[in-house]
């Protein structure tokens, strides 16, 4: 097995694919005001198993489409949606983020919970406004510091990893001279990232290095995961993901 194909199987079982909740993602929705609106088209892009995709289409009546780049996230979530009789409002889309087959003025509200990172923030956000109809909702999370200094390792780690990590402010700057109205910003909590994301991971290691007989990328998996987890215990008062919800404005 590739890397890829080993990272979609370490995963693909998991409750999510990264930090957040169903109240958190409730919270988001409820900002747009749009909660309550039938006959909606929401993208929710790199959407994994589709954990929130799921809450989205169980909270509202609208239409949904999960797009993520591994055709195995999105089975799970087909077989989910299909389980709770959601398969007419949930479908999904096997495609990179970055080339999507939308049109302009498409959907309602671009969703995306922890995966813009992929393309970069400032690129998701120019590239995914022109799909989005006039008022229509942009609502993302995205690494953020939470406060207003940290340790300087702690810059220099995350500069290297995504140069693209800052404070709110400087997220919503962005999203206002690019023509979003923000419309609510909150961070995600500390349980949304241990309790949800790294102790159901934590969980599942053994049993993964055992179905790969211990191979060298199932160990080197593991072992970036570990260190992921150290770093967020040890720096978890400083940064998490801010979910953005901002208007279109034209
Ligand atoms: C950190 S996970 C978050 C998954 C999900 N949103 C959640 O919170 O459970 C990032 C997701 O982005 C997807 N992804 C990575 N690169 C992508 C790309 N170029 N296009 C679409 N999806 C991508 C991954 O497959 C993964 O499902």
């Amino acid at each position: 097995m590739t890397e890829s194909e080993l990272t979609v199987d370490f995963h693909k079982d998991a409750p999510r694919q990264g930090p957040g909740s169903t109240e958190e993602t409730i919270r988001a929705l409820e900002l747009t005001g749009m909660a309550n609106n039938d006959d909606l088209k929401i993208a929710d892009i790199g959407c994994g198993t589709g954990s929130h995709t799921i809450v989205l289409a169980q909270n509202t009546e609208v239409y949904i489409v999960g797009v993520d780049l591994f055709p195995g996230f999105l089975d799970k979530l087909e077989h989910k949606a299909k389980a709770l009789g959601l398969q007419d409002r949930v479908t999904t889309l096997a495609k990179s983020m970055d080339n999507l087959p939308f049109g302009n003025n498409e959907f309602d509200i671009i969703w995306s919970e922890g995966a813009i990172y992929n393309m970069g923030f400032e690129a998701g956000v120019k590239k995914w406004k022109n799909y989005l109809k006039p008022g229509g909702y942009i609502c993302v999370s995205e690494i953020t510091w939470i406060t207003g200094s940290r340790p300087g390792e702690l810059e220099d780690f995350w500069m290297r990893e995504y140069p693209e990590v800052a404070r709110a402010s400087t997220k919503i700057n962005f999203l206002e001279d690019n023509g979003f109205t923000l419309a609510g910003y909150f961070y995600l909590n500390q349980d949304s990232w241990i309790d949800n994301y790294y102790k159901p991971m934590e969980e599942r290691f053994s049993a993964f290095l055992k179905r790969h007989n211990n191979s060298e990328i199932a160990e080197e998996i593991v072992k970036e995961y570990k260190s992921e987890i150290a770093h967020y215990q040890k720096y978890k008062d400083y940064f998490s993901y801010g979910f953005y919800i901002a208007r279109k404005d034209t």
